[in-house]
């Protein structure tokens, strides 16, 4: 699945834009507390095969403690998955008891790592200013930083969802601009178009849609998705917003995926629980394969 270059004005305004024609596919799998290193180890066998028969990108995201046995498995099979981290910190190294740096994750071999995700957000409080930090760490190391997005139920349900999302981004984005240095700014926009890291992806996942078996409407979704490429291009610029791969998450499974990846600002897929079986995770692939 490639997304063409139907941005609308973006396409007529800018040339630069036409640089970055398509959005390839991506596919990650949040393994969140589950899965021992043992069991880790076996999943990503099963999948290493599975998921590494469609030409889609891949990623697995399994606890801090089976990434580098989940590497070893990618490495020994030549897989074409790659691997990402759920969590980091926002300092480079220091007295952080039971922290994970940027550079630690990089030296594992992680290509991706999830922030602000909704259930770290919620149950260990975690503010857009360490959310908005993590990032600046892990950009600073070449590690692809997935920010995570979604609005609660009530904001979903009082029709709020798209200003809500909005200020979510801009919490969490704007203070790149001051924190990150000139050249890792320019550094960021130069992959956005490669999508090689540490190119920023976004996912938006609605609250009230993980992990309870309810999804958005794919129609519904796409248009947050337009809202979340918006944000991006005030804030970066067109280019970086058109190459930007967003990717839903919320109940994703085999069955219902394509549904979302038909839609032309959906780029791909964070699943959770679908993530733990080989056989469901395969299909969403296969269904980002098209
Ligand atoms: P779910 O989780 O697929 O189990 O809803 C998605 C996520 O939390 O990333």
């Amino acid at each position: 699945m490639f997304h063409q270059n139907s941005y609308g004005s973006m396409q007529e305004t800018s040339s630069v834009v036409a640089a970055c024609t398509t959005r390839p596919a991506l596919v990650v799998g949040n393994w969140k507390m589950n899965k021992t290193y043992v069991q880790a180890v076996k999943l990503a066998q099963e999948l290493s095969y599975k998921a590494s028969q469609f030409e889609v990108e891949t990623c697995v995201c399994p606890t801090h403690l089976a990434l580098r046995g989940v590497a070893n498995v990618i490495s020994f099979d030549k897989a074409a998955l790659k691997l990402g981290a759920q969590n980091v910190s926002w300092e480079a190294d220091g007295a952080f008891t039971g922290e994970i740096s940027a550079q630690m994750l990089k030296e594992e071999g992680c290509t991706y790592c999830i922030v602000g995700h909704s259930e770290r957000r919620q149950k260990l409080h975690e503010s857009d200013e360490q959310i908005s930090d993590k990032i600046c760490a892990l950009i600073r190391e070449g590690v692809s930083p997935i920010l995570c997005c979604g609005e609660p139920l009530a904001v979903y349900e009082a029709g709020e969802t798209r200003n809500f999302i909005q200020n979510q981004l801009r919490q969490a984005l704007e203070p790149l601009t001051s924190k990150l240095g000139e050249a890792e700014l320019e550094e960021l926009q130069k992959v956005a178009r490669t999508h090689e890291a540490p190119a920023l992806v976004l996912a938006y996942e609605p609250i009230w849609a993980i992990g309870t078996g309810k999804v958005a409407t794919p129609e519904y979704a796409n248009e947050v998705c337009e809202a979340i490429r918006e944000v991006l291009a005030m804030l970066f610029g067109e280019e970086l917003a058109w190459c930007t791969r967003i990717l839903y998450g919320g109940s994703v499974k085999a069955e219902n995926a394509s549904f979302f990846f038909e839609q032309p600002s959906i780029d791909g897929a964070l699943v959770g629980g679908a993530a733990l079986d080989a056989q469901q995770f395969a299909g969403i692939v296969e269904a980002a394969h098209g």
